[in-house]
């Protein structure tokens, strides 16, 4: 008999059905025993009536134990229904039962929201706290998510592109992840802070509309909202004017919103356009909270907040940088020559706005981009008021400034954090509840132990040798 899944139970009333998968609870009622069965798709309550041929094997299982399970589907007896349940008003009626595999008792329970257990012993058994209900459904509306993006950005014309991960360093304002050379000691490969200058080649290379679910890796400390390893819906479009990135953008998630989270309500329609400088002055943050009520989950404030001055000052190193990244293009209101307007960056490196512009939401940053300085002569300008070198810019970014001698086109895009998105869609406090194996707070993987020692043989094939070992 073909395997059907819990979920589908209600189209077989009165029929014989084949089961499959975990002893959710066991209970013993005088003569019989029921065990919830769960399923991905759910739970439903099967009964072992005595003398049947499975009862006493029944009285055997416990917990977690994966068993097959033959029966009849039969309606419950009136008045013992539950409607907590999906499949309240039915029970399954044993006819066979074949246990596939025994469990030991769990080290954490998992019929809570799990919450209240420590996130030691959460992630240490990440496979396990993952059976819990909740974490399956962030996992899974985190795909109808992804599936969504993807579904709408393709019907627009983008393609999905998978750039490097052992690639170079590129500057997103953290530290790098870097992965050591074999072939050429001393060597290092970075792994990306983000795809940003691919995703800038892809519109040299002519795909006009690209994105990806890109896995972006920043050695930075982890706090509720970041993680070292997390993923960007990330996106460029060639010719494209400030507004239409932004609606575009605007356009995916509100129909994210309106066809997966029809609960949720958006504040703004249009999502809102603030400035900056007036966003620091009123809220003294750059990703203010405008929800009218700020205690319902389901009131989403998107908006966009957008002129960022193109430069901060960083007095610890004593030069300017790049509010975004290098490669956002700094406004040019009274359309001076490029000559001209060389000349006013270099003089008003503090004065100067980007076309930048973030997404916001209920205080959070879900996403930031720009329109990209394409011209390479105005780019090594910016590269120059960051206090490079010229060498240090044909080291670091000669690439990009050649290929910007091609044909490259007026360009622009925007990056949003799905694990953010996801978190704040799932009301949930962290976005370690909406990733499937996260790292705990001080950057470990506690299920793998990662990171870890590597042999002797590894590290001599790589050149390394180590000096200092840390005290974890
Ligand atoms: P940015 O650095 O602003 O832009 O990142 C875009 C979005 O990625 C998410 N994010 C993170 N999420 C979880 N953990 C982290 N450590 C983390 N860091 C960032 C945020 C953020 O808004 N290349 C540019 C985009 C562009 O210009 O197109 C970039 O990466 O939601």
């Amino acid at each position: 008999m073909e395997r059907i899944f819990i979920n589908q139970l209600k189209n077989y009333l009165g029929q014989e059905v084949l089961l499959k998968g975990w002893v959710d609870t066991r209970r013993d009622h005088g003569k019989l025993v029921f065990i919830d069965l769960r399923d991905k798709t759910g739970v439903v309550q099967v009964v072992f009536i005595p003398h049947s041929s499975v009862y006493e094997q029944a009285k055997e299982l416990r917990g977690e134990w994966v068993v097959a399970v033959q029966g009849k589907v039969n309606k419950r007896p009136e008045g013992m229904e539950n409607p907590k349940i999906e499949t309240g008003n039915l029970e399954i009626e044993a006819t066979d039962l074949t246990i596939l595999n025994q469990s030991q008792t769990l080290p954490i329970s998992i019929d809570t929201e799990g919450y209240e257990i420590g996130e030691e012993h959460r992630l240490k058994y990440r496979y396990l706290d993952l059976r819990r209900l909740r974490l399956q459904k962030n996992l899974r509306k985190r795909h109808e998510v992804i599936l969504f993006m993807r579904n709408f950005l393709t019907n627009k014309g983008f393609v999905e592109i998978e750039t490097p991960i052992l690639t170079k360093s590129t500057p997103e304002g953290a530290r790098d992840y870097v992965v050591p050379s074999r072939l050429y000691h001393g060597k290092f490969y970075a792994l990306p802070q983000s795809p940003q200058q691919y995703k800038q080649l892809l519109m040299v290379a002519g795909f006009e509309r690209y994105f990806q679910i890109a896995r972006c890796f920043r050695d930075e400390d982890t706090r509720g909202d970041r993680q070292p390893e997390f993923t960007q819906l990330d996106l460029e479009m060639s010719f494209p004017t400030e507004e239409e990135v932004l609606n575009l953008i605007e356009d995916l998630y509100t129909k994210i919103v309106e066809t997966l989270f029809p609960e949720k309500t958006i504040t703004f329609k249009p999502f809102v356009r603030l400035n900056y400088q007036e966003v620091i002055e009123k809220y003294h943050n750059d990703k203010p909270d405008l929800r009218k009520d700020k205690n319902n989950p389901n009131e989403l404030a998107f908006a966009f907040v957008v002129n960022f001055p193109m430069f901060e000052w960083k007095e610890t190193e004593k030069r300017w940088d790049a509010v975004h990244h290098p490669f956002t293009k700094a406004q040019n209101p009274q359309n001076l020559s490029e000559e001209e307007f060389i000349k006013y960056l270099e003089n008003n490196p503090d004065k100067v706005l980007a076309h930048q512009y973030d997404l916001v939401c209920n205080g959070y940053e879900l996403g930031g981009g720009s329109i990209r300085e394409h011209n390479p002569r105005i780019l090594q300008k910016v590269f120059e008021i960051m206090g490079n070198k010229p060498e240090e810019i044909r080291e670091k970014f000669g690439h990009i400034l050649e290929a910007f001698e091609y044909g490259v086109p007026p360009h622009g895009g925007i990056a949003t954090g799905i694990d953010r998105l996801m978190m704040i869609l799932m009301n949930e406090p962290s976005i370690r509840e909406t990733i499937a194996f996260p790292k705990t707070g001080d950057g470990r993987d506690l299920m793998m132990n990662a990171p870890s020692e590597i042999d002797k043989t590894q590290l001599k094939e790589l050149g390394i040798e180590i000096k200092n070992k840390g005290q974890n």
